[in-house]
């Protein structure tokens, strides 16, 4: 993969004032999500040309391992050709038609394989375009669900250190942070659990399930793993313990499957790890692969059925997007379901998980700059330790990592390594090579700048 002159670590070009020209027309005219646009061309982004089985190459050739599956939304690499193929065969029969009061053959078929794998009872499919508009989804069925009962209940828990989204409901759930408070007064009140890191978070989450029951709509939680908050995780039983709260006490249960869906903590569900049958999952990032926009709310026949009724009636749930159930995106999401289970996916995500695991105690997580490093599958967090405030060791470790050619994006102080679950052996070491050097360099800047102050 890597006989490219312009080899991941290493550019044989010189190729950086094209760089530098596409990143000033990238500046000039595109505004990217959580970035500072006045100070994005100071940090050297990669503008990406095209993208090659789990490597990106940019604009100047030089090539970069997706150690971050591209946010978290790749599965199998880059242009995989059977997924490809499978939007060419689409394509030649409808890109896209509506799903509201009509359906889609593509979309039936894909609805069936899911409904046949997801953890659901009865699984029936709304869908939409981005994880956060499956969670805005889930919000308002399980707020209707409750009106349509007749049993109005108004509130819901969620998590401390959760993330659900940036849409407003979404935001609501989702514990702030990343800059996002400005938009509180904005947003609902919820009724807010302990952080999984925080000791007793379960119990208290039980103990808030059995107060607050008669006014409880829903409880959202990221099984296993809070991916935004740094990879901080939950034991199975402990979801568990809660989810069977939940189910006894009639209040539902959504679980945020748009992270940690479609394999990355090693099972096609994290639910599935801590024996849970969601009332509503939210689905997201992996379901095409990574390729194409597209999110999904699933929803149980319990659920389902109390929406039933006269037609134009009250009961039905008045809610749907353009692009909801886009053909192309369906195709592909199909394809990909398949492919997981013909490559044997899960058991790579295992053996990989598990390697990275072992060279990250060994190399890494004892290292002086390292608090603690936290992993479920290929979902992965090196919180690092950095010796005062302000050293921005988030960002420099992983501009470090880039310049060795993996891509790597922070979430403030944790490194987030989260390859494409068709990651190999050897690309596992070149990201933990590129992160023990990464480490090293940043250690040895802040000692030679202590050493020219002192
Ligand atoms: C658990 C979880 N839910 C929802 C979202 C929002 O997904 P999207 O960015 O596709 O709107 C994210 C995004 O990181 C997420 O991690």
């Amino acid at each position: 993969m890597n006989d490219d002159p312009g080899a991941a670590g290493g550019t044989t070009r010189d190729n950086s004032v094209e760089r530098d020209n596409w990143v000033e027309r990238d500046r000039a005219v595109v505004w990217h999500g959580f970035t500072q646009m006045s100070t994005y061309a100071d940090h050297h982004p990669v503008v990406v040309e095209r993208a090659e089985g789990r490597e990106l190459i940019g604009v100047d050739g030089r090539r970069y391992l997706d150690a971050i599956s591209s946010l978290w939304v790749t599965t199998l690499g880059h242009c995989v050709p059977e997924l490809d193929a499978a939007l060419a065969a689409q394509l030649a029969l409808g890109a896209h038609t509506t799903m509201l009061g009509n359906g889609n053959r593509i979309v039936v078929e894909l609805s069936e394989r899911l409904a046949a794998v997801v953890p659901v009872d009865g699984a029936h499919v709304i869908y939409a375009s981005d994880g956060a508009c499956a969670v805005e989804q889930s919000l308002k069925i399980a707020w209707q669900y409750h009106v349509n009962r007749g049993d109005a209940r108004t509130s819901f828990l969620a998590f401390g250190g959760a993330y659900h989204g940036d849409t407003l409901g979404a935001l609501s759930v989702g514990d702030r942070g990343f800059g996002t408070d400005i938009f509180d007064p904005l947003t609902f009140p919820v009724l807010r659990a302990p952080a999984f890191g925080e000791p007793g978070c379960f119990d208290r989450a039980v103990a808030m399930v059995a107060e607050h029951a008669a006014d409880l709509a829903a409880v959202i939680v990221e099984p296993l793993v809070q991916g935004a908050a740094g990879m901080q995780l939950a034991a199975p039983d402990d979801l568990a313990r809660r989810g069977r709260a939940c189910r006894d006490l009639g209040v539902l249960l959504i679980c945020d499957e748009v992270a940690t869906g479609f394999g990355r903590t090693g099972t096609l569900f994290a639910s599935e790890q801590c024996d849970l049958r969601p009332d509503l999952m939210c689905l997201g990032k992996g379901i095409t692969g990574g390729s194409l926009a597209m999110s999904a709310t699933v929803a149980s026949d319990a659920v389902f059925s109390e929406f039933l009724g006269d037609d134009l009636g009250p009961r039905t749930f008045y809610h749907g997007h353009s692009y909801s159930g886009n053909a192309l995106a369906a195709a592909v999401a199909l394809r990909h379901l398949e492919l997981i289970e013909a490559w044997n996916v899960l058991d790579n995500v295992r053996d990989r998980g598990e390697q990275l695991g072992a060279l990250l105690h060994d190399r890494v997580a004892s290292r002086a700059e390292v608090r603690e490093v936290r992993r479920r599958g290929l979902m992965t967090g090196v919180e690092l330790a950095p010796p005062s405030e302000g050293l921005r060791w988030g960002r420099r470790v992983s501009a470090a990592c880039v310049d060795r050619g993996v891509l790597i994006r922070p979430l403030g102080d944790v490194i987030v390594v989260m390859p494409p679950l068709t990651v190999t052996s050897a690309e596992i070491h070149t990201i933990v090579d590129a992160l023990v050097d990464a480490l090293d360099q940043v250690a040895a800047d802040d000692a030679a700048d202590a050493r020219a102050l002192s």
